[in-house]
């Protein structure tokens, strides 16, 4: 080992799965605390779009790596090999440390066989680092894809209330959409709510950063209780108030510190008291189990860095029979992780969307029944606006 900043090598045959997540875990939960390298004894021409997918769920970006042939001298070099596969092939030397982990190979494998494999590695890494006495900053990953969403949100309501402008009017760039230059009143933001925009405060209405309507189609009715997932500026949480009167009550959940005080501003200007926006992450609600009939978001799910622990939440906070009506940005399912990323940032709401088969999956596997994704309109190439709807059984317990 050397004394100065040790170098990690991780070693299997394509380069373009386990060891491209494991390198990018080792990235993001040490930084420059060590040197990362990874290899492939025969390496493919990309890295697999599933684990790209798998590793962008947790908020770590590997699509920009590209396989590696692995050399001697690479290996000479590093002070740990870990090698996943490659067997023999895979050359070591005398006074390195040398593992090798028992990985199933993800080529040809769908996105959950890849999420499993992803966690194992993940595990594998912090023992790793663990035993090489390298402190982690775990979660790191996560936490910094949520502190740039929450920087990019925070200036989006600070603007809103300097000067009332809203996504689609002379602020675009800073909502969600693919770029300044492609985003109108028609894809994102309040026109999207029809004559639903003239019943909220101006405040809220010109902040409506969304992608859709989901009070519109949550089907609400009076006495229910509602969550919204990143209420934003407010607007969903108002319009819901109206919807379930007096007798019923609405939840708004935000990371965002200049968010919660723009919708607490719009929520006492439109006198509604059957409201209650509480400070948190969408992955770890601040609320009780079962104490919501119906979770509704707009265009927040695509901006988490790990969905199926938000879908797991909505499940845990719903009432059993309750039921979701969310608004997101979707892929079609020919996308991979990288043609989305091309189509915009992550923070815009369109990198960090879902494919339709990858948020029916999430749903099915959180014990949902009665799932749909239904696209409304095209908000990139390829890319939509869609209803995501789905139902807890009434027999299922959190
Ligand atoms: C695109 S805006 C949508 C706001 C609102 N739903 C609307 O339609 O105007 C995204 C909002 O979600 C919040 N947000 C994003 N990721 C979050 C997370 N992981 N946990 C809690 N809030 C989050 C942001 O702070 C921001 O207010």
């Amino acid at each position: 080992m050397s004394d100065t900043t040790p170098s990690i090598l991780f070693v299997c045959v394509h380069n373009a799965g386990r060891s491209q997540m494991a390198a990018g875990f080792l990235r993001a939960l040490a930084g420059d605390k060590v040197e990362v390298r990874s290899a492939g004894s025969a390496p493919a021409d990309q890295v697999n779009p599933v684990a790209v997918a798998a590793m962008a769920e947790v908020g770590i970006d590997i699509a920009d790596q590209h396989p590696t042939l692995l050399t001697a001298d690479t290996s000479r070099v590093s002070d740990v090999v870990v090698t996943m596969g490659c067997g023999d092939v895979c050359p070591t030397f005398p006074g390195q440390r040398h593992e090798d982990w028992a990985l199933a190979d993800p080529a040809g494998q769908g996105i959950e066989t890849v999420r499993a494999i992803r966690d194992q590695i993940r595990d594998h890494v912090t023992t790793l680092l663990d035993e090489l006495g390298v402190g982690t900053h775990d979660g790191a990953g996560a936490d910094d894809v949520r502190a740039a969403v929450r920087e990019h949100y925070a200036k989006a309501a600070t603007r809103g209330a300097q000067q009332s402008s809203g996504c689609g009017g002379t602020a675009p760039s800073s909502c969600c959409g693919p770029s300044a230059s492609s985003v109108t009143k028609q894809v994102f933001g309040g026109s999207l709510y029809g004559t639903d925009l003239g019943l909220v405060p101006a405040g809220a209405s010109d902040v409506s950063l969304g992608c859709g309507n989901p009070v519109a189609v949550a089907e609400l009715s009076p006495g229910q209780r509602v969550l919204d997932l990143g209420s934003g500026g407010g607007i969903d949480v108002l319009l819901s108030a109206r919807r379930v009167g007096p007798e019923g009550f609405v939840y708004g959940v935000d990371m965002t510190d200049e968010m919660l005080d723009l919708a607490r501003k719009n929520a006492t200007d439109a006198g509604a008291t059957n409201v209650e926006f509480r400070k948190g992450t969408i992955e770890d609600l601040p609320l009780d189990d079962e104490c919501v009939d119906v979770v509704i978001s707009n265009c927040v799910v695509n901006l988490s860095p790990d969905k199926a622990a938000v879908i797991a939440e909505v499940f845990r906070v719903l009432r059993p029979g309750g039921r979701v009506g969310i608004s997101d940005v979707v892929a079609e399912d020919h996308l991979n992780p990288s043609q989305r990323t091309e189509r915009g940032d992550y923070t815009g709401c369109i990198a960090g969307a879902l494919s339709k088969s990858e948020y029916l999956d999430l749903l099915a596997d959180a014990g949902f029944a009665d799932t749909s994704v239904t696209f409304t309109h095209e908000v990139a190439d390829a890319m939509h606006g869609a209803i995501v709807k789905a139902t807890k059984p009434q027999a299922a317990t959190s």
